[in-house]
């Protein structure tokens, strides 16, 4: 099974460029057109959250029906930019919906189990996987304790390094919800945006993938441990592409436009090391 996943699209309600500056519609359409080029097609594309960058009904919309030209089918979650209703409006009904608000869902029908979870609490600035949804997931997995799974999630539940972004990470729920992935033992991997860049970790033991984005020309900066400058990375667009099989699990493959490369930041999974608070 191959899926594509696309993160931070970032669509304007005007398509105006971002902060002035950046022409998400552009990036858009070049990061669709490069996954509809993809021969053999994926069987999915996953849209790890941040579609609007304003999180209104409009841009929403637009968002949709950008990524309608894909030629793969579309899965979506929300992302702290994102608001729930407009992202449901626009991409649901959605099927295996939890019911527990925000964008909750499972997908079956495909050799792996998806499920989207949501971490958005309508302040772009926090995150909390509310205690129902935990439970929602746990008893979803508990349903088939041996099937694959692949969550996405906009929000990674690790930490950075990177200050500032950390402090818009998941305040709550990320432990209760690594307890149960790590229990289920079959949850391929984690995938995740809202870095703007790629990054590599673990949590509870489970690969956690976070894509780059579609909004390029975003600088960011860190590895210091309180956050300050150390270099600003300027990339152009891009996305991931996944191969699991039940024979070799989650590959996961970077692709820049423009020939642009950019290792992993790895961080080495370890069952062992559970994090801590
Ligand atoms: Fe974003």
């Amino acid at each position: 099974m191959r899926i594509a996943q696309i993160s931070d699209p970032h669509v304007s309600a005007d398509g105006l460029p971002v902060h002035g500056l950046v022409d998400t519609d552009a990036a858009l359409a070049r990061v669709v057109a490069a996954v509809n080029a993809l021969d053999p097609q994926p069987d999915l594309v996953v849209v790890t959250g941040d579609l609007a960058h304003d999180g209104d009904a409009g841009a929403t919309a637009r968002a949709h029906d950008a990524l309608a030209a894909l030629r793969a089918p579309v899965l979506v979650c929300a992302g702290n930019h994102d608001c729930g209703d407009a992202v449901r409006a626009a991409f649901g009904p959605f099927p295996g919906d939890a019911g527990e608000g925000g964008v909750v869902y499972a997908v079956e029908g495909h050799p792996l189990r998806l499920i989207a979870l949501d971490a958005s609490t309508g302040d772009p600035l926090h995150a909390a996987l509310p205690a129902a949804q935990v439970a929602w997931l746990a008893a979803r997995l508990a349903e088939e304790p041996e099937r694959p799974v692949l969550i996405f999630l906009h929000h990674p539940p690790f930490d950075t390094g990177i200050g500032w972004l950390d402090s818009m990470g998941i305040a709550q729920g990320r432990h209760e919800m690594g307890t149960i992935i790590a229990a289920h033992k079959g949850v391929a991997a984690i995938l995740c945006g809202h870095l703007h860049r790629p990054m590599r970790g673990a949590w509870y033991g489970v690969p956690v993938l976070a894509a780059p984005s579609v909004m390029d020309r975003v600088t960011f900066t860190g590895l210091r441990p309180d956050g300050s400058p150390v270099a600003a990375v300027t990339a152009p667009p891009g996305f991931v592409l996944h191969r699991w099989s039940a024979e070799g699990g989650l590959v996961s493959e970077l692709r820049f436009l423009d020939g642009y490369a950019e290792t992993w930041l790895a961080a080495r999974p370890d069952p062992a090391a559970a994090p801590k608070d």
